[in-house]
């Protein structure tokens, strides 16, 4: 059973491991445990957790500033993906941002990853493209894709 409850920087550990497993490490999109960390400490900031019976396999992780918020970062499991695991966990990041009086959030996407077509079902549109955004060992460099959700 899937349940989605609120983490916070003691569950670092734990979300690192779903990083690395759901990233593929060519495109250097993951975030680092002291990227993940510094982000955390912050008041502005929401660390959402999927358990599947009481182990991590999912999060999403957001920041905000006044009624804009950010959806910095979504991972499942590989082994679950397709399991309607991230749509909960998208659907409770947008639930409580409405809830809390927010009226955009904003995400990036690198061009080329298959996660486009799961925000679009949600229904974020493309709006902007930021070059070279992403760095990574290989030197390919990919864009973003800037995505909104007006809520
Ligand atoms: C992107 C990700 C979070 C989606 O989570 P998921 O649990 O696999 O997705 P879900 O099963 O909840 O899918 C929800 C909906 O999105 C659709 N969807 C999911 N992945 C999709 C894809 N790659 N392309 C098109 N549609 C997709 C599903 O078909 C489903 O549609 P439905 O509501 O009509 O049934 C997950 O695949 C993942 O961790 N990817 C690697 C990390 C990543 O790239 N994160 C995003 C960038 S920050």
């Amino acid at each position: 059973m899937i349940g989605i409850v609120e983490g916070g920087a003691g569950d670092i550990a734990a979300m690192m491991h779903i990083m690395h497993d759901a990233f593929d490490p060519r495109f250097g999109e993951a975030w680092t445990a002291a990227q993940c960390l510094s982000t955390l400490v912050l008041p502005d900031c929401q660390l959402l957790l999927a358990k599947d019976d009481g182990d991590i396999c999912g999060f999403a992780m957001s920041r905000w500033v006044f009624d804009h918020q950010e959806l910095l970062m979504i991972g499942v499991a590989r082994r679950l993906q397709g399991q309607n695991i991230g749509k909960l966990l998208l659907s409770e990041t947008i639930h409580q941002a409405r809830n809390a009086g927010r009226t955009k959030i904003f995400l990036e996407v690198r061009d080329g990853n298959n996660a486009q077509g799961f925000y679009l079902k949600s229904g974020f549109t493309p709006i902007g493209r930021r070059k070279n955004y992403y760095k990574n060992a290989v030197g390919i460099d990919p864009d973003a894709i800037t995505m909104l959700l007006e809520l």
